[in-house]
C-alpha cells in the first residue's frame, strides 16, 4: 500500500503531523490479525454484522457471513466484518422502535470511523434494515443491503403456521375460549421454527422488499427464504457486487432519491405492506432531505392496485411469495407506474433490471395489474379534527363494513389503563363503540409501542366480536390486522386532539373521504385544551439515551427520527 493512497487500511487515517508513522502503526496492528502484505494492500468491504443471542431472526448470520466474505475475496477485495447493535423485535423493552435510531447512529458512525471503501449491511429483523439504511444514507459510502430472508412455515394438525399472524389468530381463539391452555402451549412451540424473519408480509418482509425496490439490494433477493441455498448465493453475490462498487461507486444518495422513494411507496401499497414501513421509509428518505407527506401516500394509493395475496392481508406466506416470482413479479406488474430511470446498487437502472427475462408467476399469490386483488393501495392516510397531521389505516387488513361509521369513544388514557380495564366484565362497551388509546405515541415513556392492535374486550370477544374500530397514537405490528387507526399525529402527550377525547364523545371515520373527526364543538375542545396538562416527561429528569430520545424524537409524520440526525442545511 503506497503511503499516499487513501483506501483499505490507510483510509481516513488519523494523522497527527506524521502520516507515515500513523500508517506504519495501523499496518502493524492490522498485520497482527495475520493478514499477508498482499491482503493488507487490498481495498476493504466492511460488513455491518448483526447476529445476537437476542435476535432469533439472525441466527443463520454466521453462515451468511461466510458467503459474503467468499464473494468479496473472490472479487479481489478484503472483507472485514464489524459488529453493530442488533435489534431482536420481541426481546426489547419497552419497544424496539426506541432503539432503531440508536442502531442507525451506531451504523453510521462505525461506517464513517473505520477504514472501509464500501459496506454490506446485514440486517433483517424489523428495525434493523431501516436503521442500517438510515445510517448508510447519512454516511453515504457505497453500500448494499443484504437481508436475512423469511422463516419457513410450520404445521399444527391440518393448519399451516407462520409467525406471527397465526400467533395472533390462535391467541384470539384462546381468548375466546375456543382452545385451551394445553393447546396454545403446543402451538407456541410450532409458530417460529427456522432462522429468518417473520413468515408473512410483516414489517421485516415489507422493509426487505422496499430496500430492493429502492435499489439498495440485489434484484430478486428480498424474499429468498433464510434457509434456502439461494440465500447463501445471494450473500456471495452481494459480496461480489460490493467489490464492483469500489471501481464504480454508487452512493446511497444516488440510489435513494425522490423517484426511487416514490417507487418504494408504490410497492408498499401494492404489497398491502406493514404500516410501520411508512414510518421507516419516511425516516430513511428524511436522511437525504426527502419528505414524504401523507397526502403523497394517498395520491399514490388511489392509483396503485394491491397485487400480493399474503398474510396478514391475504392467505399465503413469504416462501410462497418467493416461489411465485417474488418482488420482481410485482415490479413488472407495476412497471407502467414506476420511475424506471432510477439507479440501483448494481449500476443498472430499475428499467434495465426489468428488461431481463422473467420467471413464470403464480397468479394465486401475485395478481396481475389487470386483475388485482384490490384496485387501490393497501394503506391510506386519514386527516381531520382528530388527526390534523394525519393517521394511517391499513384498509387491506381491515373490515370494510366499518369504513364509514360514527361511534362512541371509549377512552383508555394509557397502556396501564388499558391493561387494567379491557377485560373487566363491567366495562361499558359494545361492538359499535370506538376504542381509543391515548399516550402511546413517540414521546411517551413507552416509545410508540405496537399497542395499536388493542385487544377486543373479553366480554365482546367471547361473544364472537372479531373486529372493532380502534384508534391510537401507537403503532401496530406488521403481522396484525383489523380496523385500526394508527400513528395519530400530533400524539396525545404532545397536546394533540387525541389527548382531548373523553369517553362518550362521538368520532366519525370515513375511509372514502380519508377523514377521522372528533365531533366535539370548538368551545368544549378549547375548555379541555385549557385544562390539559401534557404527560411529557421532563428531559431534565432523564439521563443517557432516554434523555437524548426524549429531547430529540420527532413525530410519526417525520419518521420518528431524531431532529439532530436530519441533514444539516
Ligand atoms: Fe424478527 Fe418478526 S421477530 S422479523
Ligand atoms: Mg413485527
Amino acid at each position: 500500500m503506497s503511503d499516499t493512497e487513501d483506501h483499505g487500511f490507510a483510509r481516513g487515517l488519523t494523522n497527527y503531523g506524521d502520516r507515515d508513522f500513523s500508517l506504519y502503526l495501523r499496518k502493524s496492528f492490522a498485520s497482527s490479525m495475520g493478514y499477508s502484505r498482499e491482503m493488507l494492500s487490498k481495498k476493504i468491504v466492511g460488513i455491518a454484522y448483526t447476529p445476537s443471542g437476542f435476535n432469533n431472526c439472525h441466527r443463520h448470520f454466521p453462515e451468511m457471513l461466510e458467503a459474503v466474505k467468499r464473494g468479496v475475496l473472490a472479487a479481489g477485495a478484503l472483507p472485514v466484518e464489524f459488529p453493530t447493535i442488533s435489534l431482536g423485535e420481541v426481546f426489547l423493552n419497552p419497544t424496539s422502535l426506541k432503539f432503531r435510531n440508536l442502531m442507525s447512529i451506531d451504523t453510521e458512525e462505525m461506517i464513517r470511523a473505520q477504514p472501509m471503501d464500501a459496506v454490506v449491511l446485514m440486517g433483517g429483523c424489523d428495525k434493523t434494515v431501516p436503521a442500517q439504511l438510515m445510517g448508510a444514507a447519512s454516511a453515504d459510502l457505497p453500500a448494499i443491503q443484504l437481508v436475512a430472508g423469511p422463516m419457513m412455515t410450520s404445521r399444527y394438525g391440518e393448519e399451516r403456521l407462520g409467525a406471527c399472524t397465526d400467533c395472533r389468530r390462535f391467541w384470539a381463539k384462546y381468548r375466546a375460549d375456543e382452545i385451551d391452555g394445553e393447546e396454545i402451549g403446543k402451538i407456541e412451540m410450532r409458530l417460529a421454527t427456522t432462522a429468518g424473519t417473520c413468515a408473512v408480509m410483516g414489517t421485516a418482509s415489507t422493509m426487505a422488499c422496499l430496500a430492493e425496490a429502492l435499489g439498495m439490494s440485489l434484484p430478486g433477493t428480498a424474499a429468498i427464504p433464510a434457509v434456502h441455498a439461494d440465500r447463501l448465493r445471494a450473500a456471495e453475490a452481494t459480496g461480489a457486487a460490493a467489490v464492483r462498487l469500489l471501481a464504480d461507486p454508487v452512493r446511497p444518495s444516488q440510489v435513494i432519491t425522490r423517484k426511487s422513494v416514490e417507487n418504494a411507496l408504490r410497492v408498499l401499497l401494492a404489497l398491502g405492506g406493514s404500516t410501520n414501513a411508512i414510518i421507516h421509509l419516511t425516516a430513511v428518505a428524511g436522511r437525504l432531505g426527502i419528505d414524504i407527506p401523507l397526502t403523497w401516500l394517498n395520491e399514490l394509493s388511489d392509483t396503485t392496485p394491491v397485487l400480493v395475496n399474503l398474510k396478514p392481508v391475504g392467505s399465503h406466506y413469504m416462501e410462497d411469495f418467493f416461489f411465485a416470482g417474488g418482488l420482481g413479479a410485482v415490479l413488472r406488474e407495476l412497471k407502467p407506474l414506476l420511475n424506471l430511470d432510477c439507479l440501483t446498487v448494481t449500476g443498472e437502472t430499475l428499467g434495465e433490471r426489468l428488461d431481463a427475462p422473467a420467471d413464470p408467476v403464480d397468479r394465486k399469490v401475485i395478481a396481475s395489474a389487470a386483475e388485482p386483488l384490490e384496485p387501490q393501495g393497501g394503506l391510506v392516510a386519514l386527516f381531520g379534527s382528530l388527526a390534523p397531521r394525519g393517521a394511517i389505516l391499513k384498509r387491506s387488513a381491515a373490515d370494510p363494513t366499518l369504513f364509514e361509521k360514527e361511534g362512541r369513544a371509549v377512552v383508555f388514557s394509557s397502556l396501564e389503563d388499558l391493561a387494567n380495564r379491557v377485560d373487566d366484565p363491567e366495562l361499558d362497551i359494545t361492538a359499535d363503540d370506538f376504542m381509543v388509546l391515548q399516550n402511546a405515541g413517540p414521546t411517551s415513556a413507552s416509545g410508540m409501542p405496537e399497542a395499536g392492535y388493542l385487544p377486543i374486550p373479553r366480554k365482546l370477544s367471547s361473544k364472537g366480536v372479531k373486529d372493532m374500530v380502534r384508534i391510537s397514537d401507537a403503532r401496530m405490528s406488521g403481522t396484525a390486522f383489523g380496523t385500526i387507526v394508527l400513528h395519530v399525529t400530533p400524539e396525545a402527550a404532545q397536546g394533540g386532539p387525541l389527548g382531548l377525547v373523553r369517553t362518550g364523545d362521538r368520532i366519525r371515520l370515513s375511509v372514502a373521504n380519508r377523514s377521522i373527526d372528533l365531533l366535539v364543538d370548538e368551545v368544549e375542545l378549547a375548555r379541555r385544551r385549557a385544562a390539559f396538562s401534557p404527560t411529557l416527561r421532563d428531559p431534565e429528569t432523564l439521563r443517557g439515551y432516554d434523555r437524548l430520545y426524549a429531547e430529540q424524537v420527532l413525530q410519526a409524520d417525520e419518521g420518528c427520527d431524531f431532529a439532530i440526525l436530519k441533514p444539516t442545511k
